[in-house]
C-alpha cells in the first residue's frame, strides 16, 4: 500500500529556542540546522526574523547554507514581521513564511484587543503579503485548541482563498487530549472548503504530557505535517518530540498510513548536539534518545534480548543512531583528519585562524585524553566559538586548592576588555570558591539557577561538560563549558553565561 508523505517541520530553532536560557548564537544555530538537514528534516523553522537583528542574521545565514530542507521564518500577521521574514529567507533554495495570529476569544480580547473580523483581515493581508516573497506560505491559528470551531473554519477558508498552502492547527497551551484533538482536525478537514488543496498541520505543546499522542492522533485524522522539536525542547513542558513522532510512525507502520523521509540514524547525534548547545539535558529514561532507552537492566529482560532481541525490543538502537559513538581521532591525527571530521559533523570553521585555534585545542585535549569522540569535538567547537565571540570576560587562569579538612580556595585571573583582573575567594567547595572569585570581579548581581555537570563520553578521563543557568532582572541565560578538569569547565560555563548577560541582546518574543 502506498503511503502519504508526512512532512516533518522542525521548530527547535524557533519554538525550542524559546525555552528559558536556550537561546543560541548564529554559529550554534547554523550547526543545528546543518544537522537537521543531515537528518533530512523537510522544513527547518530557523527563527523569528523580527525578534532581533541577531535572529534575522541567523535565519539568513541558514537560508544561504541549507539546500536540502525548506528554511522557514515565523512572522506575526503584520506587515513589518512578514517583510522581515521575507527578507531573511530570500537566499533560500526553498523558503517558507509562517505567519500566525491568535484566534481564541481569550487571546483576541485580552492579548490582541482585536475583533474577530479584524483578526481575519490581518491574517488574509499577511498571507497575501507573504506571497510576494515566496509561494510557500503557512498560516497558524494560535491557540486553536481554545478557539471556536466555526471561527476556525471561517479564518482557514479565508487564508486558503488568500493563497496559504499549509494550515497549522496549534494546541498552544497543551490542553487537548488525543481523541478530542483528532476529532478537531477531522472536522476542520471535513468542513473547510478546498481543504484537500492544502496540507493540514499540527503543532502540540506538552503541558499535560500529550503533545506526541495528540500529534499522532492528528495524523490519523488527516494531518500531513507535524511540527516538533528535537528532544521535545520548548517553552514550559516543551513541544512534541521529533524523535518520538518519527519512530512511532515508523515502528507502527501497520497503523499510520504515512511515512517520513527522516534518516533515523541521525536522531541520536541530533539529540546530543541540541542538548549540548542549549544546555538542556536529556532525561535518562526519555524515549528513543535517553541513555537508558535501550538498556535492559533486569536479568529476565537481558536473557530474553540475548536469546532473541525482539522479545523485548521494538526498535533497534543502531537504527536511531546509538552505538555510533565511535573513536574518531587520537593524539596522532593530523590537521587534515581533524578538518575532515569536523566537516562530516557539519562544522565548517569560517577562517584558517579559527581552524588553527581549534586544532591547537584539539591537540591539548588529545594530550590529556587519548580517545577523542564526536561529542568531544562538538564540545570543543562550542568552547572555541564562545571564545571567538568577542567575549567581554575571558578566563586567563584558575588555581584552586581543595584538601581534606581545609577550606577550598580559588585564585582567578580574567581579562576584562583586554585588562587583566584577578581575585581570590574561599568557598564551600572548589566550584563555589571559583564562582565567588569570578563574581567579585564581574559584579553581575545575577542568581545562579542551575548548575549541572555531565560527562561527555564515558570514563574518568572524559571531559566534564558543565551547564549553568543564571538570571538577572527577569532575563535568563545559560552557559556551557567543557574540560577534563570540571572546576575549569565550571568557570568557563559561568563566564560564558555572564558574557551573554553582559551582551544585553534583547529580543522580542513572538507570542507576547
Ligand atoms: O504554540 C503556538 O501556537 C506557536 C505558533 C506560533 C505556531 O508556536
Ligand atoms: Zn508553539
Amino acid at each position: 500500500m502506498s503511503k502519504d508523505k508526512l512532512i516533518i517541520f522542525d521548530t527547535t530553532l524557533r519554538d525550542g529556542e524559546q525555552s528559558p536560557g536556550a537561546s543560541m548564537t548564529r554559529e550554534e544555530k547554523l550547526r543545528v540546522a546543518r544537522q537537521l538537514e543531515k537528518m533530512r528534516v523537510d522544513v527547518i523553522e530557523a527563527g523569528f526574523a523580527a525578534a532581533s537583528p541577531g535572529d534575522f542574521e541567523a535565519i539568513r545565514t541558514i537560508a544561504e547554507t541549507i539546500k536540502l530542507s525548506t528554511v522557514c521564518s515565523l512572522a506575526r500577521a503584520n506587515e513589518k514581521d512578514v517583510r522581515r521574514a521575507g527578507e531573511a529567507i530570500k537566499p533560500a533554495a526553498s523558503g517558507r513564511i509562517h505567519t500566525f495570529i491568535a484566534t481564541s476569544p481569550i487571546h483576541m480580547e485580552k492579548k490582541l484587543r482585536m475583533s474577530p473580523d479584524q483578526v481575519v483581515d490581518a491574517a488574509v493581508k499577511a498571507v497575501k503579503l507573504a506571497l510576494e516573497y515566496t509561494d510557500d506560505v503557512e498560516f497558524s491559528a494560535e491557540d486553536a485548541v481554545r478557539s471556536d470551531i466555526d471561527f476556525l473554519c471561517r479564518i482557514f477558508d479565508a487564508v486558503i482563498q488568500a493563497g496559504a498552502k499549509t494550515l497549522n492547527v496549534p494546541d498552544t497551551v497543551g490542553y487537548s487530549i488525543p481523541s478530542v484533538w483528532g476529532e478537531r482536525i477531522h472536522s476542520l478537514i471535513e468542513r473547510v472548503p478546498n481543504s484537500d488543496k492544502v496540507v493540514w498541520s499540527t503543532h502540540c505543546h506538552n503541558d499535560l504530557g500529550m503533545a506526541v499522542a495528540n500529534s499522532l492522533s492528528a495524523v490519523l485524522a488527516g494531518a500531513r505535517q507535524v511540527e516538533c522539536t528535537v528532544n521535545g525542547l520548548g517553552e514550559r513542558a516543551g513541544n512534541a518530540s521529533l524523535e518520538e513522532v518519527v519512530m512511532a510512525v515508523r515502528t507502527r507502520s501497520d497503523i499510520f498510513p504515512v511515512e517520513t523521509r527522516i534518516d533515523a540514524t541521525q536522531i541520536v547525534p541530533s539529540s546530543k548536539l541540541v542538548s549540548q548547545i542549549t544546555g538542556y539535558p536529556v532525561q535518562p529514561n526519555k524515549a528513543i534518545v535517553g541513555a537508558n532507552a535501550f538498556a535492559h537492566e533486569s536479568g529476565i529482560h537481558q536473557d530474553g534480548v540475548l536469546k532473541h532481541r525482539e522479545t523485548y525490543e521494538i526498535m533497534r538502537a543502531e537504527d536511531v543512531g546509538w552505538a555510533q559513538n565511535k573513536l574518531v581521532l587520537g593524539k596522532l591525527s593530523g590537521r587534515n583528519a581533524f578538518k575532515t571530521r569536523l566537516k562530516e559533523l557539519g562544522i565548517e570553521l569560517t577562517s584558517e585562524e579559527a581552524l588553527n585555534a581549534a586544532f591547537a585545542r584539539f591537540k591539548d585535549l588529545a594530550d590529556k585524553k587519548s580517545e577523542i569522540f564526536d561529542e568531544d569535538l562538538h564540545a570543543l567547537i562550542s568552547d572555541e566559538q564562545s571564545v571567538m565571540e568577542q567575549e567581554h570576560y575571558k578566563l586567563v587562569s584558575l588555581k584552586v586548592c581543595s584538601e581534606t579538612g581545609e577550606i577550598p580556595h580559588a585564585h582567578i585571573v580574567l581579562f576584562e576588555n583586554g585588562a587583566e583582573r584577578s581575585a581570590e575567594s574561599d568557598g564551600s567547595g572548589p566550584v563555589d570558591a571559583a564562582f565567588k572569585a569570578i563574581e567579585s570581579v564581574v559584579k553581575s548581581g545575577s542568581d545562579l539557577q542551575l548548575y549541572s555537570v555531565n560527562n561527555i563520553t564515558s570514563g574518568t578521563d572524559s571531559q566534564g561538560e558543565v551547564t549553568v543557568r543564571v538570571s538577572r532582572g527577569g532575563r535568563i541565560v545559560s552557559g556551557q563549558g567543557a574540560d577534563t578538569d570540571i572546576v575549569i569547565a565550571s568557570a568557563k560555563a559561568y563566564l560564558h553565561a555572564l558574557n551573554k548577560l553582559h551582551s544585553k541582546l534583547e529580543r522580542a518574543h513572538p507570542q507576547v
